[in-house]
């Protein structure tokens, strides 16, 4: 084990920066968006929540391969391996599971890849003398939020098992940091996540029936579902339906470039919201992908989602301040941006 002051130097432009689940949703833009700035995203995945044709895709976008480690966050020997062969600036972690429902069915799963999988991460970092950590957080560590934006300060707790994860993840790094200012967190609570890379050749790909919005809304527009189910239109919102804060995929992107950069230049750790502010409703989602894809989708008002909030919209001024970070894509962007990964990847 490297003794701490022979901890590696921080990352600088051109430095590996090595993404955990770098072939999923998030992390995969995250990849593009790392390359555009200068650094060499390092992909380690197990392909359990991901296809390995995202690494062709990315080289696509990218121009040049992007280097891809196969293998399970939970394997302390690969892991090592890894470790051994790549000198990393820096590590940006998104390997979980994250879906609710699945979460309450399965317990034992999330608690095993979501904390089990940090630790042996963090523990593999401390011998490699890797310091700097960007963690994927979520919005679900708010619970029921009764303040509204939603500030950093609001209370934390779960609703779920998926969020007892998330919120175990953030307390641990929060105690390490405190215990020993070798490590550096960069803690990122996503809200909505909502749309695809401008090419169409990387994007959100549910297995089987999405639970999300967006991509659910995607398959009733390609003509493979029927209709939009409406969960409860009673909400005490504008138009009654929920109210989310959808941030585009690619400025989540680059709000993980600028996380890691504030790392890099020695300004310390952060826990800071990833949004843009501003609260769409159900319908409002409904009616942007219509204009998206040339055509008013189909919908049916139905009972409320147990578990759901009627709103969940970011205070997103922390990141403004800490990160020098501000979304700036639309909707409506989300909206082409999903329309046209489904109608280039459905052929
Ligand atoms: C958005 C709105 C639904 C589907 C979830 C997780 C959260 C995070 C992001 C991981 C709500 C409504 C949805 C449908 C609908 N994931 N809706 N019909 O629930 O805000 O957040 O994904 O970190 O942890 O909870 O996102 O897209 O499922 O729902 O009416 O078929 O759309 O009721 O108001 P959610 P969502």
């Amino acid at each position: 084990m490297l003794a701490r002051s022979q901890a590696k130097g921080d990352a600088v432009s051109g430095d590996k920066i090595l993404l955990t689940g770098g072939a999923g949703y998030i992390g995969s833009h995250t990849a593009v968006a790392l390359a555009e700035a200068g650094y060499a995203p390092v992909v380690l995945d197990n392909f359990s929540n991901a296809k390995p044709s995202v690494l062709e895709r990315l080289e696509m976008i990218l121009g040049v391969p992007v280097a891809l480690e196969r293998g399970d966050i939970l394997d302390r020997a690969f892991l090592a391996d890894v470790f051994t062969r790549h000198e990393f600036g820096a590590v940006i972690h998104f390997a979980a599971r994250k879906a609710v429902g699945e979460s309450v069915a399965r317990p034992m799963d999330y608690f095993e890849t979501n904390c089990c999988g940090l630790t042996a991460l963090l523990r593999t970092m401390e011998a490699s003398g890797v310091r700097n950590l960007v963690f994927s957080s979520s919005a679900t560590v708010y619970g029921e939020p009764d303040v509204f934006p939603v500030p950093e300060t609001a209370p934390r707790w779960h609703t779920s098992p998926y969020a007892m994860t998330k919120l175990a993840s953030e307390d641990l790094l929060l105690a390490m940091a405190d215990a020993d200012p070798f490590w550096a967190f960069g803690i990122l609570r996503y809200f909505n996540p909502a749309g695809a890379h401008e090419s169409g050749l990387i994007g959100e790909e549910p297995d089987g029936i999405p639970n999300n919005l967006m991509p659910y809304l995607a398959k009733v527009a390609l003509g493979e579902l029927p209709h939009l189910n409406v969960f409860g239109d009673d909400f005490p919102t504008p138009d009654g339906t929920g109210v989310r804060d959808f941030v585009h995929v690619m400025d989540l992107a680059e709000a993980h470039v600028s996380s890691l950069r504030t790392l890099l230049d020695g300004s310390g750790g952060h826990a800071v919201n990833i949004g843009t502010g501003e609260g769409s409703s159900v319908m409002q989602m409904l009616a942007s992908y219509g204009r998206a894809c040339g055509r008013d989708l189909p919908w049916k008002p139905g009972p409320r989602r147990a578990g759901d909030v009627a709103k969940l919209v970011a205070d997103p001024s922390l990141a403004a301040s800490v990160l020098k970070f501000r979304t700036r894509r639309t909707l409506d962007e989300m909206c082409e941006s999903s329309w046209r990964w489904v109608t280039r990847n459905s052929r």
